[in-house]
This record gives C-alpha cells, sequence and structure tokens, in this order.
C-alpha cells in the first residue's frame, strides 16, 4: 500500500503534502488529493465528475493530459463530465455526448457537435475562439479541424478577423481610483518560517470589479481570510477607508466586507430562505420594520422574492448560491468577496450570477473580488486581475494584458486564452488589441440582452 501511495504521489505531485491534514491543505490540493484516492484502485473504468471545478489552468491541464496518458497507455474507458469544454477539449477525446432534461441530445465526434453550435442552442458554453471566428463572419459549416484552436482552419478567416478588428475601436472606461482597502506589507504564514503571503502590498478601490488569481496553493484564500479577520497577519497593516481592520473583530468587518465561501452549502443554517436571509440582520440591533424593509428589498434584488416562503432544501445549488449572496448584501457591505462563485455552475446559472454581481457592482457601487480560476470569467467579467505568486502580486492589470503575457501565464499556471492563440496564427498585428475587442464587444452584447 504505501508503495502504491507514494507512486501516485509521486504522479501527481502530492509527495510535499503527504504529512498535512485535509484542513491544511488548498481547496485545488483537495482536489488533487481526491483524484489520487481514486487512481490508486487502478480500476479499468474511470468516471469523473468536474475534475477541473477547482484545479488551476496549468493543473487542471496536466490532470487532462495525465488522465489521456492513463487512458491511452492502460487502455482505460474514461468519462468525464465537465461544463470547462474547452480546457477538456486539449487532449483529443473521441465522443461528445450532450445530455438535456435527462436525454441525449447530442452523442458525436467533438467537431461535428461544435459545427451544429449545439452547444450554444441548449445555452452551453462554447470555447471562445469559436465565438470569435462566428463574430468575424465566417460559419463554422465552412471551417475544418474546429475542435481545436491550434488546428481550426478555414478559406477566409485571416482576411475576416483582420477586417472584424479594424472596425471595433476600442473605448476603454477609466477605471476607480478611491482607496478601500489598503494593504501594507502583510505577512502570514501558517509556519511561521514559510510565509504564505510574504511582504503584500494591494490597493483595493471602492467600486472595482476585480479577480484574484492565480496557482493552488497560493494564497487566494489565505488572503481573504486575512481581510475579513478569520486569520491575523504576522506584520503589515491593513485598513479599509483608513481605518486599521486590526481593531475590528470579523462580526465588525462582516459589516463592511461579505465574504462567499465556494460551497453553499457550508454557509447556510436555517431551513428556510427568510430566515436565511434574515439571520445576519437579527443578529444586529435593528428594529422589526428595519428589518423587513431590508429584506424585502434584497429579496427582491436577488429575485428571491417570491420564493420567499421557500425551504431551502428546495432550490438549485445556483439558486443556494444566490440566497448566500442575499444574505450578504442584506447587511449593505462596502465590498463582496466571492471564492469560485461560478465553478461547476451550468452558462445559463453562470451567466445569471455573473450579470447580477455586475448589476450590484454597477448600480450599487460594491467593490466585489473574484477568486476564481475560470481564465474566461476573468476576462469577460471583471476589469481589474490581481495575479498572486509567492506571497506577493506578481501583476496587477487589465485582463486581457495578463492573459496575453506568456511570462506571467507560465509563472502563475495560468492559461493563455484561446484567444491569443487565434490572434498569433492568423498573424493579427496585435493580440492583446484582438482580444480586448473581444471582451468589449461580448460585454456590450450582454448589455443589451
Ligand atoms: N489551515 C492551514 N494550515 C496549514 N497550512 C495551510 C492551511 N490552509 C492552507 N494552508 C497552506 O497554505 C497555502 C495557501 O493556501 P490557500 O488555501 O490560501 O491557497 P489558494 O490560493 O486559495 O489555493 P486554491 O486555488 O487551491 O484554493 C497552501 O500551501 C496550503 O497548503
Ligand atoms: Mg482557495
Amino acid at each position: 500500500m504505501r508503495e502504491a501511495t507514494a507512486k501516485w504521489a509521486k504522479r501527481l505531485d502530492l509527495k510535499p503534502l503527504l504529512d498535512h491534514t485535509p484542513q491544511g491543505i488548498s481547496g485545488g490540493q483537495k482536489q488533487r488529493v481526491a483524484m489520487a484516492g481514486v487512481l490508486i484502485d487502478e480500476s479499468n473504468i474511470l468516471l469523473f465528475d468536474e475534475p477541473l471545478a477547482s484545479l488551476d489552468p496549468a493543473s487542471g491541464k496536466a490532470s487532462i493530459e495525465l488522465i489521456d496518458h492513463l487512458s491511452r497507455q492502460q487502455g482505460l474507458t474514461v468519462i468525464i463530465i465537465e461544463h470547462r469544454l474547452e480546457d477538456v477539449l486539449q487532449r483529443p477525446i473521441d465522443r461528445l455526448v450532450v445530455l438535456q432534461n435527462g436525454e441525449i441530445v447530442g452523442n458525436d465526434k467533438p467537431a461535428a457537435i461544435l459545427r451544429d453550435s449545439l452547444m450554444q442552442q441548449l445555452g452551453l458554453r462554447e470555447p471562445l475562439y469559436l465565438t470569435a471566428i462566428q463574430l468575424a463572419g465566417i460559419q463554422l459549416a465552412d471551417c475544418k479541424a474546429i475542435d481545436s484552436v491550434s488546428t481550426v482552419t478555414g478559406e477566409n478567416i485571416e482576411p475576416a478577423l483582420k477586417k472584424w478588428t479594424a472596425g471595433v475601436t476600442l473605448q476603454q472606461s477609466p477605471l476607480p481610483t478611491e482607496p478601500l482597502v489598503e494593504i501594507k506589507d502583510v505577512s502570514f504564514g501558517y509556519h511561521p518560517d514559510h510565509p504564505v503571503i510574504d511582504h503584500l502590498n494591494l490597493t483595493i478601490h471602492r467600486g472595482d470589479m476585480l479577480s484574484l488569481v492565480g496557482r493552488n496553493g497560493t494564497g487566494k484564500s489565505t488572503l481573504s481570510n486575512l481581510i475579513t479577520g478569520f486569520l491575523t497577519p504576522d506584520a503589515g497593516t491593513m485598513t479599509l477607508n483608513g481605518t486599521d481592520l486590526a481593531g475590528l473583530s470579523v462580526k465588525e468587518r462582516a459589516d463592511h466586507i461579505g465574504y462567499i465561501l465556494q460551497d453553499p452549502n457550508q454557509m447556510i443554517s436555517k431551513a428556510m430562505i427568510y430566515d436565511e436571509v434574515a439571520s445576519g440582520l437579527r443578529l444586529r440591533d435593528l428594529s422589526d420594520d428595519e428589518v423587513t424593509k431590508r429584506l424585502d428589498a434584497t429579496l427582491k434584488v436577488c429575485g428571491l422574492y417570491e420564493f420567499r416562503h421557500w425551504p431551502i432544501s428546495a432550490l438549485s445549488f445556483g439558486q443556494k448560491k444566490r440566497v448566500t449572496i442575499a444574505s450578504i448584501l442584506v447587511l449593505n457591505p462596502e465590498m463582496i468577496i466571492l471564492d469560485e462563485p461560478t465553478a461547476g455552475q451550468d452558462l445559463r446559472h453562470y451567466t445569471e450570477m455573473m450579470n447580477f454581481l455586475e448589476q450590484v457592482n454597477h448600480e450599487q457601487h460594491v467593490t466585489i473580488m473574484l477568486i476564481t480560476h475560470d481564465m474566461h470569467l476573468m476576462l469577460e467579467y471583471t476589469q481589474r486581475a490581481i495575479v498572486l505568486d509567492h506571497g506577493g502580486v506578481l501583476m496587477d492589470a487589465r485582463p486581457e494584458d495578463v492573459l496575453t503575457n506568456e511570462g506571467v501565464i507560465d509563472k502563475a499556471s495560468l492559461a493563455k486564452t484561446s484567444l491569443f492563440t487565434l490572434a498569433e496564427r492568423y498573424h493579427l498585428p496585435s493580440a492583446l488589441d484582438f482580444v480586448a475587442k473581444f471582451v468589449q464587444t461580448e460585454r456590450e452584447e450582454r448589455a443589451h440582452e
């Protein structure tokens, strides 16, 4: 058994973690441990239910490569259930099966399914480079080898992409500048000699909609726990509107900064929606009238008003997530931190949730920080990306700048967007310009929906 454990720990790069407790590792590290626990049985059929959900893009790619390698080398049958199709398609997949309401509505080679735009029709996410090709006016039916950005070809793709890019004018709006949270020279380690956060400096502005990204185990959740007060820095200062956070308790900070965990089930403690959303308010000395007024307003904003007397058990994962957001929003926070808000959600729920957060950011000027491994999410919905690496900020820029910077992508285990590869393959003058214009166009379309 020790031999098998050592072998799989080595293959999945888990050796340094073997003597950690399950609570003492990051979200993505847990995912890799779970995978090793399955692989060790050496079964003939492997079924993975969203293996990529909390993995950073580089680990996700490595996992897909490992699964592919194992299936070839040992003749295994592999079934992967995933929303992140583009990441899975990094390796050849024999068959793509699409389910809707319990029925199989598509079962073919990936290229055939993608060509028919079946994914789009069903509200599923198609790979970004295919959206871009269609935006430039090219029909997928006229293209070949469309299941990978590195093989897709078509007669007029190059001129069409060039023409499309030339026809869009970039209008970048200025980013917020008023400081809300200022983190100065903060350090923290679970063990004194291993700092996880190391002399970190970061200013978050009022009204920012930003993403916090970086490899598994780099300290994203740790940083959020420091901001919200669940952990205390070893050194450095953090202020909120100029007030030292060290003087505020977890509960006092929660009046200003809400933290939404990845799994809504970990946050929900009441049986009924109304009671759950009310629970934070009831802990604070407010009159019954004030509680009712704030609750009703928040439930309406969150689209939960009609459901307010429902039991939480009747809700889907996405709706529960919305309940957890409502119970934070009702406290009128200035900032919300969300750990992987969209992991494991299909495009409809994902879009619903993100549009909702965008609205809260625009209309109520709530600062939103998303911790995510989803590069599409970062690109399409946030205006600022903070890349965390080795305890500090490696890059702080617009998402399209980050995702077209190969040095940073490699260092922080992020993934190049397929739009970048498409731009390079078709010799567009500037990949960054193309990606920025694509993102702008998608945002405009969303705003008109
Ligand atoms: N309670 C703990 N005790 C000891 N070490 C911990 C504890 N929690 C996390 N760590 C370690 O601290 C480092 C940072 O973990 P953290 O959870 O902040 O990473 P993360 O960036 O959120 O990763 P992920 O993307 O996988 O969620 C990791 O190396 C992890 O193993
Ligand atoms: Mg984490």
